[in-house]
Protein backbone atom coordinates (compact mmCIF):
# COMPACT_ATOMS: atom_id res chain seq x y z
CA UNK A 1 0.00 0.00 0.00
CA UNK A 2 1.14 3.83 -0.55
CA UNK A 3 1.39 6.23 1.98
CA UNK A 4 -0.97 8.60 1.53
CA UNK A 5 1.99 11.36 0.65
CA UNK A 6 2.89 9.21 -2.12
CA UNK A 7 -0.85 8.60 -3.73
CA UNK A 8 -1.02 12.24 -3.24
CA UNK A 9 1.69 12.98 -5.39
CA UNK A 10 1.13 10.48 -8.08
CA UNK A 11 -2.59 11.78 -8.45
CA UNK A 12 -1.43 15.03 -10.06
CA UNK A 13 1.56 13.86 -11.61
CA UNK A 14 1.45 10.59 -12.86
CA UNK A 15 4.01 7.80 -11.59
CA UNK A 16 6.48 8.39 -8.91
CA UNK A 17 9.77 6.56 -8.89
CA UNK A 18 9.20 4.09 -6.58
CA UNK A 19 4.77 4.28 -5.67
CA UNK A 20 3.96 2.23 -8.33
CA UNK A 21 2.34 2.46 -12.07
CA UNK A 22 -0.46 5.00 -12.87
CA UNK A 23 -3.75 3.14 -13.87
CA UNK A 24 -3.23 5.06 -17.35
CA UNK A 25 0.38 3.91 -17.78
CA UNK A 26 -0.43 0.39 -17.16
CA UNK A 27 -3.21 0.23 -19.44
CA UNK A 28 -1.34 2.32 -22.28
CA UNK A 29 1.62 0.12 -21.89
CA UNK A 30 -1.04 -3.02 -22.05
CA UNK A 31 -1.72 -1.35 -25.19
CA UNK A 32 1.65 -1.24 -27.08
CA UNK A 33 2.37 -4.46 -25.90
CA UNK A 34 -1.15 -6.18 -27.21
CA UNK A 35 -0.26 -4.00 -30.29
CA UNK A 36 2.98 -5.39 -30.72
CA UNK A 37 1.66 -9.42 -30.46
CA UNK A 38 -0.71 -8.38 -33.37
CA UNK A 39 1.89 -7.34 -35.23
CA UNK A 40 4.22 -10.29 -35.03
CA UNK A 41 1.23 -12.85 -35.71
CA UNK A 42 0.66 -11.07 -39.25
CA UNK A 43 4.74 -11.94 -39.57
CA UNK A 44 3.72 -15.18 -38.69
CA UNK A 45 3.78 -18.13 -42.37
CA UNK A 46 1.10 -19.93 -42.17
CA UNK A 47 2.55 -23.04 -41.77
CA UNK A 48 3.55 -21.70 -38.04
CA UNK A 49 0.20 -23.32 -37.06
CA UNK A 50 1.64 -24.09 -33.80
CA UNK A 51 3.32 -20.66 -33.17
CA UNK A 52 0.24 -19.12 -34.35
CA UNK A 53 -1.99 -20.89 -31.96
CA UNK A 54 0.24 -20.31 -29.16
CA UNK A 55 0.81 -16.33 -30.22
CA UNK A 56 -3.24 -16.22 -30.82
CA UNK A 57 -4.01 -17.24 -26.94
CA UNK A 58 -0.98 -14.87 -26.19
CA UNK A 59 -3.20 -12.35 -27.32
CA UNK A 60 -6.37 -13.70 -26.53
CA UNK A 61 -5.31 -14.11 -22.45
CA UNK A 62 -3.66 -10.10 -22.48
CA UNK A 63 -6.95 -9.07 -24.15
CA UNK A 64 -8.90 -11.03 -21.46
CA UNK A 65 -7.12 -9.67 -18.07
CA UNK A 66 -6.86 -5.99 -19.59
CA UNK A 67 -10.14 -5.80 -20.60
CA UNK A 68 -11.62 -7.43 -17.62
CA UNK A 69 -9.80 -5.34 -15.30
CA UNK A 70 -10.69 -2.17 -17.25
CA UNK A 71 -14.70 -3.04 -16.48
CA UNK A 72 -13.95 -3.88 -12.77
CA UNK A 73 -11.94 -1.12 -12.01
CA UNK A 74 -11.62 1.54 -14.53
CA UNK A 75 -14.62 2.04 -15.78
CA UNK A 76 -16.58 2.36 -12.70
CA UNK A 77 -13.70 5.06 -11.12
CA UNK A 78 -13.90 6.63 -14.26
CA UNK A 79 -17.95 6.89 -14.63
CA UNK A 80 -18.06 7.83 -11.09
CA UNK A 81 -15.74 10.40 -11.46
CA UNK A 82 -17.94 12.66 -14.17
CA UNK A 83 -16.71 15.37 -16.42
CA UNK A 84 -18.85 13.83 -19.57
CA UNK A 85 -17.51 10.45 -19.09
CA UNK A 86 -20.41 8.06 -19.25
CA UNK A 87 -20.78 8.11 -22.92
CA UNK A 88 -17.66 6.78 -23.64
CA UNK A 89 -17.45 4.28 -21.09
CA UNK A 90 -20.60 2.68 -22.27
CA UNK A 91 -19.37 2.59 -25.46
CA UNK A 92 -16.24 0.90 -24.35
CA UNK A 93 -17.84 -1.51 -22.53
CA UNK A 94 -20.22 -2.47 -26.15
CA UNK A 95 -17.02 -2.81 -27.79
CA UNK A 96 -15.40 -5.19 -24.88
CA UNK A 97 -18.35 -7.19 -25.27
CA UNK A 98 -17.88 -7.59 -29.44
CA UNK A 99 -13.87 -7.92 -28.72
CA UNK A 100 -14.81 -11.19 -26.07
CA UNK A 101 -17.32 -12.63 -28.62
CA UNK A 102 -14.28 -12.92 -31.45
CA UNK A 103 -11.78 -13.90 -28.75
CA UNK A 104 -13.87 -16.56 -27.33
CA UNK A 105 -14.00 -17.66 -31.46
CA UNK A 106 -10.76 -17.70 -31.42
CA UNK A 107 -10.05 -20.14 -27.99
CA UNK A 108 -12.59 -22.30 -29.91
CA UNK A 109 -10.65 -22.76 -32.95
CA UNK A 110 -7.73 -24.16 -34.98
CA UNK A 111 -5.18 -22.09 -36.94
CA UNK A 112 -5.61 -24.40 -39.89
CA UNK A 113 -9.60 -23.72 -39.80
CA UNK A 114 -10.97 -21.00 -42.58
CA UNK A 115 -11.59 -18.05 -40.83
CA UNK A 116 -8.88 -18.11 -38.03
CA UNK A 117 -6.59 -15.48 -39.45
CA UNK A 118 -9.70 -13.44 -40.34
CA UNK A 119 -11.07 -12.86 -36.84
CA UNK A 120 -7.32 -12.89 -35.92
CA UNK A 121 -7.15 -9.40 -38.02
CA UNK A 122 -10.67 -8.03 -37.57
CA UNK A 123 -9.84 -8.11 -33.40
CA UNK A 124 -7.33 -6.19 -34.39
CA UNK A 125 -8.86 -3.62 -36.00
CA UNK A 126 -11.71 -3.38 -33.52
CA UNK A 127 -8.80 -3.25 -31.05
CA UNK A 128 -7.33 -0.46 -32.55
CA UNK A 129 -9.97 1.29 -33.19
CA UNK A 130 -11.21 0.95 -29.31
CA UNK A 131 -7.25 1.99 -28.18
CA UNK A 132 -7.88 5.01 -30.36
CA UNK A 133 -11.15 6.06 -28.62
CA UNK A 134 -9.58 4.98 -24.97
CA UNK A 135 -6.18 6.76 -25.45
CA UNK A 136 -7.43 9.72 -27.48
CA UNK A 137 -11.06 10.72 -25.21
CA UNK A 138 -11.48 8.44 -22.13
CA UNK A 139 -7.98 8.58 -20.63
CA UNK A 140 -7.77 12.38 -20.88
CA UNK A 141 -10.57 12.97 -19.23
CA UNK A 142 -9.86 9.97 -16.40
CA UNK A 143 -6.60 12.44 -16.29
CA UNK A 144 -8.11 15.27 -15.62
CA UNK A 145 -10.81 13.32 -13.08
CA UNK A 146 -9.11 13.51 -9.45
CA UNK A 147 -9.12 10.13 -9.59
CA UNK A 148 -6.30 8.27 -7.65
CA UNK A 149 -4.81 6.66 -10.58
CA UNK A 150 -1.85 5.05 -8.42
CA UNK A 151 -4.05 3.17 -6.17
CA UNK A 152 -6.27 2.34 -9.41
CA UNK A 153 -2.91 1.32 -11.06
CA UNK A 154 -2.19 -1.08 -8.71
CA UNK A 155 -5.38 -2.78 -8.23
CA UNK A 156 -5.57 -2.99 -11.90
CA UNK A 157 -1.86 -5.04 -11.58
CA UNK A 158 -3.33 -7.18 -9.06
CA UNK A 159 -6.82 -8.16 -10.68
CA UNK A 160 -4.76 -8.91 -14.04
CA UNK A 161 -2.63 -11.79 -12.14
CA UNK A 162 -5.68 -13.71 -11.13
CA UNK A 163 -7.45 -13.54 -14.75
CA UNK A 164 -6.85 -16.64 -16.64
CA UNK A 165 -8.14 -17.86 -19.90
CA UNK A 166 -10.83 -20.37 -19.43
CA UNK A 167 -9.42 -23.21 -21.58
CA UNK A 168 -6.61 -25.51 -20.65
CA UNK A 169 -3.54 -25.25 -23.50
FE1 LIG B 1 -7.71 -0.47 -22.88
FE1 LIG C 1 -10.86 -1.11 -23.18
Amino acid sequence: MATNTQSAKATSSGAVAGTGIDAIELLTSDHEEVKSMFEKYEALSDRSVVSKRRLALEICLALTKHATAEEEIFYPAVREAGGDTEDLVDEATVEHASAKELIAQIIAMEPTEDLYDAKIKVLSEQIEHHVEEEEGEMFPKARKAKLDLIALGAAIAARKEEIELPITQ
